[in-house]
């Protein structure tokens, strides 16, 4: 009995000291996740930014892999080229700032490997072109002045490093000299490249909130997590920047803690879930296919449909990044300043039905051609009319839970009845169900790109 309690107290004892071994961020608690993640989750908004050399040829970002243009060609044409005389990141602040956007996230190395800030680990880097300076640097001072959130997109993939494995994906896969060099190529020294410039990154630009991978593949060459290193790579991000929010494009699977999904360029019929739980998630979406800057590309989203797209993201429990691509010269052209400005119109007026809220409680069906956002804090919901109704909106099964309505925009009271005995057999009554709300809205849609209302519920 007295070993059976020693042997007890010995294994309590071990249990303790590994617990104190283990480091923060593998003991976080469910609680603290949620705290840390509490900012992204009521921001709901970011700016995607992509720039690179691909800024140049200005046909799509993986146009070196697509046209399979080798490393000597990419350099001359574009790496000795590549000038931004036109650069002010406190502009692209300013836009993003406008849009109603809280965090911005900018690609600081591609899958060309180009890296935009003056790495010590590279010389295939900003300071060596004619731009002659670290980019990022004022990048990160232009969103912090702004109060923007900063976070960065770092390429697992790597088409410039002469360790990473010439494989289906590379720009030199069909390339044999390329291939044929694989048995000199060492992804050891990648991965420890990879490592040496991450730590670069979430040491000298002080604090950074969000770091996006991009991302792991298992491919035919067998790549894999343990290719790129995932674990060692998020254990050391975790233990450089403890409160950064990382993405799950590492290829490690739920448990290994890395903090939201991120569907690209579609909608998730319904908030994610794995295993039955609902999971952090954000959508990265383009304006017009490509991240990077594309002179030729005319499938530009109008802005109410990105307006929709922001609404419904929220009404599904999401967070929307939607990428700019700068020019070659450093600036937001036309057609993407125009929509950010369209959104940032909107956002005016009607931000509080985005930031704090999330998919509303079950109990509340949307409307025909509605979709809906709550506010769990002040109690409120909002239906955001994608269509202008004909003068009535029915809100079906709302009877007795709403205490006052009106328009987000102005603060305007909008005036709602229920089906009585009298009204039953009168125009609009007659179809409205005993528990609907019925809402009297103006024959004229407001001049508002897509209109909300506020109900106060009871
Ligand atoms: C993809 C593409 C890439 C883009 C990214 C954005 O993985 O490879 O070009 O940067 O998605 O999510």
């Amino acid at each position: 009995m007295r070993s059976l309690l020693f042997l007890m107290f010995m294994l309590s004892l071990a249990k303790l000291s590994a617990q104190e071994a283990s480091p923060a961020w593998a003991r976080e608690t469910p609680e603290a996740k949620e705290k840390r993640m509490e900012w992204w989750r009521n921001d709901r908004f970011g700016l995607f930014i992509h720039w690179g050399l691909y800024s140049v040829p200005a046909r799509h970002e993986w146009v070196q892999q697509r046209e399979q243009i080798s490393t000597e060609d990419y350099e001359k044409r574009y790496f000795n080229l590549f000038d931004p005389d036109l650069y002010h990141p406190e502009e692209w602040a300013a836009k993003a700032k406008e849009a109603g956007m809280k965090y911005a996230v900018i690609t600081t190395r591609h899958h060309e490997g180009f890296s935009l800030w003056d790495t010590k680990f590279s010389d295939f880097k900003a300071t060596n072109t004619p731009a002659k300076r670290d980019l990022i640097k004022p990048f990160v001072e232009a969103c912090r002045n702004a109060g923007l959130k900063v976070g960065f997109y770092y390429s697992l993939i790597d088409w410039h490093h002469p360790d990473f494995t010439v494989d289906g994906t590379h720009a030199m896969r069909n390339n044999q000299e390329a291939r044929a060099s694989n048995a000199h190529r060492d992804m050891a020294k990648y991965r420890q490249f990879m490592k040496d410039q991450v730590r670069e990154l979430l040491t000298n630009y002080g604090k950074i909130d969000m770091l996006f991978f991009d991302f792991s593949y298992p491919g035919k060459d067998g790549k894999g997590h343990e290719d790129w290193d995932s674990e060692g790579l998020l254990k050391l991000v975790r233990q450089l920047q403890p409160d950064i929010i990382v993405n799950d494009r590492l290829g490690l699977d739920a448990g290994w803690g890395w903090d939201y999904r991120t569907p690209e360029q579609f909608m998730p019929q319904s908030w994610p879930e794995i295993d039955g739980q609902k999971v952090p998630w954000e959508t990265c979406q383009t304006f017009s296919g490509s991240w990077g800057y594309n002179r030729d590309e005319n499938t530009w989203k109008s802005t109410n449909q990105l307006i929709a797209m922001l609404i419904e993201v929220v009404s599904k429990g999401g967070n929307l990044l939607l990428n700019v691509g700068p020019t070659a010269r450093g600036y937001i052209d036309d057609r993407a300043q125009e929509r950010l400005e369209g959104i940032g119109r909107w956002m005016k007026y009607n931000d509080r039905s985005i930031y704090g809220c999330t998919a509303a409680p079950s109990e509340f069906q949307k409307p025909d051609n509605c979709l809906l956002t709550y506010n769990p804090d002040t109690r409120r919901l909002y239906v955001h009319l994608l269509q202008w109704p004909f003068q009535t909106l029915y809100l079906p099964g709302f009877r007795g839970k709403v205490r006052y309505a009106q328009f987000l925009h102005d603060g305007s009271e909008v005036k709602f009845t229920v089906r009585t005995e009298a009204s039953s057999h009168e125009h609009m009554a007659i179809t409205a169900g005993a528990n609907d709300l019925i809402v009297t809205l103006p024959i004229v849609k407001p001049n508002v790109e897509i209109p909300v209302l506020e109900l106060i519920l009871e």
